[in-house]
């Protein structure tokens, strides 16, 4: 990457504290007119039924963007947030460059989480592909749109490891293993920043929540996350790492606090670990609101300590609380807060603009390119793709799966014509008529179907009908930000209908459509056949046909373990043994009322045809451990298997998981085929912490499973 740090410093020496404080100062458009209350508090009235959806949409399409452009000209304003056109972007590009002093560019950042317009499968589906070259070339149409709608960052990648499905956030990493969120966002970020910043369709990914976020208390939304450091730096912090190593060039420090200090204004982390440790020297950008709710954790007395807080410990850029604007000013002439701090924080901000080319090139698109970039056929046929390989068949009893391209189906439920339910959560580019349903998609394909919502003509639809498929699952409003739930298993509606269904005697398909693991231990148990497709985007419907009738043979897995329980919570394949591994005996660790296995594990997920495991060797080379095994497809036809290799070190100075990923590879076998995977293990991926913090090597006998899950008993042991 250039260096600038001389253009930075030729600038700062330019610039007032004020001006220094607005390039710290990101702010969204505010909503004015129509109605008296605040946006938040207008959400809040359709999320508690006080108005409706349709009420919520009319009054936003009335209501005007207040864009602050006087604060912008004085130069309060460093960053927009939210703002995905071009026009607009350019309108106020051109204000920050022509009307302030110093004509410094706006830096334009937006939420693309797993998709601009042309939204692909959310990212907890699209880690089910376990496939880092698909991660990327996603991130990169992403990226494309977004940079052709005015955006420079994006508020992406989400990599906290989520071990508790009650998460509504879980839709939006990689799952529950940190080494498959880490190679996730380090895929997002090459997507996203492309092989060079500058140039006009990369955007810089702003990696989040750092640190820890998914591992809120009782699985709830910005709750308390109180870890061992131990835990902290094994199971966490790796992911964050791997995308800072990747180039990520900034981070979203996260909501919560860990062991009682909010990551908003925790300078261990954002000044020793992040910048002294790891040499990050991008922009760090607090989470929305996020320095003024130090108030409410308790943490800082005011807005103003608050901001004196969060600035002394590194965050560089405040999103939506004002509170720099507002106090940083008196902090720093009383001198409570430094000036070089404030320089520090600036340069950060000026850096990752020069970087971004923004000094050269201000308007980085206009309405002509934005307009042959969104949602094109190149881009569809992507999340086609990147849609296909998402899903994961969970049970195919006698091969009831594929269908028969002639076989007549019986659809059932409102996810299969939703349109707008595809998309899942956190997509806000997203338009419902991009998508495709599963309705629309028989329709274009010619399937001989009939469709009943609500279970209306059950019966009838059923004595027609080869086979039925339920649309069940979870509304795009059930997972995501602030959408945890007490409850994981399907609703009561839900379940009634895949009853009745079940009782009509026809073979039944469960497709599922959700945004985190579900209980749900009776469809397991009854349900012929299950295929989880989670929020696939806009190609969710015939990406679905696609597996349903055999065009593609489906070969994801799962990175998050299913429960039988929500009470099971939270459960995740990595766990320890304890002294008293759960077993029948009365005293060993288990529950009363509910199994202690999952439902589902890690890793799982079926194909249409059948994969053999042998031949496994494990022997120490050098520095690492090598593993090599023979894969077979024993079925009779192609298809792509997830080969997995886990670790468990047998006795350790502290006790290690039962089973740890340390490598995968995705493997395409033709029918009667054999093939090799290797896997090489640094022994530095298998070292650890002992109870002093201090970084130990393996030591001893550690054993290594194969297989197709994490349940796989191919073993082999090799004394280190
Ligand atoms: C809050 C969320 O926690 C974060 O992930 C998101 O990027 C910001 N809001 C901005 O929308």
């Amino acid at each position: 990457m250039k260096n600038y740090e001389k253009q930075i410093q030729a600038l700062l020496s330019k610039m007032t504290p004020e001006e220094k404080i607005g390039q710290l100062q990101q702010c969204g458009p505010s909503l004015v007119g129509a109605f008296d209350v605040s946006f938040d508090e207008l959400l809040n009235m359709m999320f508690d039924g006080r108005i409706t959806k349709e009420e919520f949409d009319r009054l936003m399409g009335t209501a005007e963007q207040d864009f602050h452009e006087d604060d912008l000209r004085a130069g309060k304003i460093g960053s927009y947030n939210g703002i995905g056109d071009s026009a607009t972007a350019n309108r106020l590009q051109k204000i920050a460059v022509e009307e302030t002093r110093l004509g410094i560019p706006l830096l334009f950042g937006y939420d693309v989480i797993h998709g601009f317009r042309t939204v692909t499968p959310i990212p907890l589906a699209e880690s089910c592909a376990w496939e880092p070259a698909l991660w990327e070339k996603t991130g990169r149409v992403a990226a494309k749109e977004a940079t052709a709608a005015g955006v420079h960052l994006t508020f992406a990648p989400m990599v906290d490891v989520a071990k508790d499905a009650r998460w509504g956030r879980v839709s939006e990493g990689a799952g529950e293993d940190v080494l498959l969120n880490g190679d996730y966002g380090a895929a997002k970020v090459k997507g996203f920043q492309g092989d060079d910043l500058a140039k006009e369709d990369a955007m810089a990914a702003c990696l989040k929540h750092f640190a820890a976020y998914g591992a809120g208390e009782a699985g709830r939304d910005y709750n308390r996350v109180d870890l061992s450091m131990q835990r902290l730096w094994e199971e966490y912090m790796p992911s964050y790492k791997a995308c800072i190593d990747a180039g990520a060039r900034a981070i979203m420090p996260a909501f919560n606090d860990i062991n009682g200090v909010p990551c908003t204004v925790n300078s261990w982390l954002l000044r020793d670990i992040l910048r002294e440790k790891w040499g990050f020297n991008g922009l760090v950008i607090s989470d929305s609101n996020a320095i003024a709710e130090c108030v409410s954790h308790g943490i800082a007395k005011d807005k103003r300590d608050a901001a004196k807080q969060a600035l002394l410990a590194g965050m560089d850029m405040d999103m939506s609380s004002n509170s720099y604007v507002e106090c940083l000013k008196e902090l720093v002439e009383s001198g409570e807060v430094p000036e070089h701090v404030l320089d520090g924080a600036a340069a950060d901000v000026l850096r990752v603009k020069f970087e971004l080319g923004l000094f050269d090139n201000p308007y980085q698109t206009n309405e002509e390119r934005e307009s042959l970039c969104l949602l094109t056929e190149e881009a569809r046929s992507i999340a086609r793709e990147a849609a296909v390989k998402s899903m994961v068949l969970l049970k195919n009893e006698n091969q009831i799966l594929p269908l028969k391209s002639d076989a007549r189906i019986g659809i059932f439920g409102s996810l299969a014509a939703d349109k707008g339910q595809m998309t899942g959560a956190w997509a806000i580019g997203a338009r419902p008529e991009d998508c495709v349903s599963i309705v629309e998609a028989c329709e274009a394909r010619g399937v001989s179907y009939q469709y009943s919502e609500d279970g209306k003509d059950m019966l009838k639809i059923a004595a027609s009908s080869d086979v039925l498929v339920a649309a069940v699952g979870e509304m795009k409003e059930e997972s995501g930000e602030a959408a945890s739930r007490a409850d994981i298993t399907l609703s009561r509606e839900h379940l009634a209908l895949v009853r009745d269904l079940l009782a009509t005697g026809k073979p039944v398909v469960v497709v599922l459509f959700n945004g985190r693991p579900l209980a749900i231990p009776e469809l397991a148990k009854h349900a012929p056949a299950i295929l989880e497709a989670w929020h696939l985007g806009v190609e969710a419907g015939p990406a679905i046909l696609e597996v349903l009738f055999g065009d593609v043979n489906p070969s994801g897995k799962l990175t998050t373990t299913f429960p039988a329980a929500t009470g099971q919570c939270p459960m995740y394949y990595a766990h320890i043994n304890t002294g008293r591994p759960g077993g029948k005996s009365k005293f060993t660790s288990k529950y009363l009322d509910a199994p202690v296995e999952p439902v589902y594990p890690f890793g799982y997920g079926l194909s249409y045809t059948t994969f053999a495991y042998g031949d496994l060797k494990a022997e120490k080379k050098e520095d690492a451990v090598r593993v090599s095994v023979s894969v077979s497809n024993t079925g009779e036809r192609d298809g792509e298997e997830i080969v997995q290799c886990y670790v468990q070190d047998v006795a350790a100075k502290r006790v290690r998981p039962v089973r740890q990923l340390k490598g995968y590879e995705k493997v395409f076998l033709k029918a009667g085929e054999t093939k090799e995977a290797v896997f090489t293990i640094p022994l530095e991926e298998l070292s650890y912490y002992d109870w002093d913090m201090n970084k130990v090597d393996c030591e001893g006998i550690l054993r290594i499973y194969v297989g197709g899950d994490s349940r796989a008993e191919l073993m082999e042991e090799i004394t280190l």
